[in-house]
C-alpha cells in the first residue's frame, strides 16, 4: 500500500476524536503522532509542512493509538506520561493523572516552604498519587525534606518510578494510610499539602476518561465528598508545628464547606484560593 500524508492522518484522527466527543481533538491527534514519531509538536508541524508521509506500518501503529483514544482512554495513559510543572511523570492505569490546576496548589505549598525560616523545612504530601506535588516541592525547594504517603499499591508502581527518577535524597515515599502516616514527624512539619479524593460518591464524573480510568480511591470522598478532607485536617494538625501551613485542594463547590470544617477544627487564617480560571479550588490555613 502506498504511503499516506501525515497531515491527512492527523486530520482524520482529529475528526474521529471530535466525533467521539473529545474537546481537544486536534491537539490530541498531534500529540499521539508526536508520541509515535518521537518528536515535538514543532517538529511535527515542520514534517507536515514538508509533506511527510506515513508508511503502512506506521499507519497501523497510529491507527491502534487513535482507536484507544477514540474509546476515551486518557491521552496520558496511552503515552505513559503526564507533564506537571517541570516534571515528566510516569502514569497509567491505577494512578491518578495529575491535573493542571494542581500545579497552582503545588505553588502554594512551594511558596509556604520558601517562607519558612527553618534551614531544612519538612513538607508532607498526603495521598501523593503519581508524586506530582511532592516531587515538585522536592525539585523546586532543594533545602526542604519532603515526605509523601500513598495508599494504593497499584498507584505505588508509578509513584516509586517517579520518585526514583526525581526524588533525590530529600524525598521519602511510603505506602500507607494518610490517617496515621509519619507518626515520627508529629509536630515537626512546616507544610502539609493534599489533593485528596473529594467527589461525593453519587456524583459520577461525566468525563469518560475520569469515570472509566482514574482509580476510585483517587476520586470519591464519601457521601458529601468530605470524608478524606476530615482525615487530612486531623493528620495535618498532628503533623504540623504551631504556625505551620496546611493546603488542601477541593472541588469548586466545596470552598465554603472546607473553610467551615477547618475553622471548626481550630485552624487560623483560613483562606480560599482560586485557580487560573478564577474558580475556588484550594484552601490554606495556619495551625
Ligand atoms: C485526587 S488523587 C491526587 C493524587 C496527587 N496528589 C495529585 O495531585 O495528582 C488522591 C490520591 O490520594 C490517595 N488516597 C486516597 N485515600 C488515601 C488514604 N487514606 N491514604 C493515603 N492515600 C490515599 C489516592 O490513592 C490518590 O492517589
Amino acid at each position: 500500500m502506498s504511503n499516506a500524508s501525515l497531515q491527512e492522518q492527523v486530520e482524520s484522527a482529529a475528526a474521529r476524536f471530535e466525533a467521539a466527543g473529545i474537546e481537544s481533538a486536534l491537539v490530541d491527534a498531534e500529540l499521539l503522532a508526536c508520541h509515535l514519531l518521537d518528536c515535538s509538536r514543532g517538529e511535527l508541524q515542520s514534517k507536515i509542512i514538508l509533506g511527510a508521509t506515513m508508511d503502512s506500518a506506521a499507519r497501523a501503529s497510529f491507527e491502534t493509538l487513535v482507536g484507544r483514544r477514540a474509546a476515551r482512554e486518557p491521552l496520558q495513559h496511552i503515552t505513559g506520561k503526564a507533564y506537571f510543572r517541570s516534571l515528566e511523570l510516569r502514569v497509567g492505569l491505577g494512578v491518578f493523572v495529575p491535573r493542571p490546576e494542581t500545579e497552582g496548589v503545588a505553588q502554594l505549598a512551594i511558596d509556604a516552604l520558601r517562607l519558612t525560616a527553618t534551614e531544612e523545612p519538612i513538607a508532607i504530601d498526603l495521598g501523593t498519587g503519581s508524586g506530582a506535588i511532592a516531587l515538585a516541592m522536592a525539585t523546586e525547594v532543594s533545602n526542604a525534606k519532603i515526605y509523601a504517603v500513598e495508599k494504593s499499591p497499584e498507584a505505588m508502581v508509578f509513584t516509586s518510578a517517579n520518585f526514583a527518577r526525581y526524588g533525590g535524597d530529600n524525598a521519602t515515599l511510603i505506602q500507607g494510610d494518610l490517617a496515621d502516616a509519619f507518626q515520627e514527624l508529629n509536630g515537626r512539619a512546616s507544610v502539609v499539602v493534599s489533593n485528596p479524593p473529594y467527589i461525593p460518591n453519587r456524583m459520577i464524573p461525566r468525563d469518560l476518561e475520569v469515570r472509566n480510568f482514574d482509580p476510585e480511591l483517587a476520586l470519591y470522598g464519601g457521601d458529601d465528598g468530605m470524608d478524606v478532607i476530615h482525615l487530612v485536617s486531623d493528620s495535618a494538625r498532628r503533623l504540623l508545628h504551631s504556625g505551620g501551613t496546611l493546603i488542601i485542594e477541593h472541588a469548586e463547590i466545596q470552598s465554603q464547606q472546607v473553610c467551615q470544617l477547618l475553622l471548626a477544627s481550630g485552624w487560623r487564617q483560613v483562606r480560599a484560593h482560586k485557580d487560573l480560571t478564577m474558580r475556588d479550588r484550594a484552601v490554606s490555613a495556619i495551625k
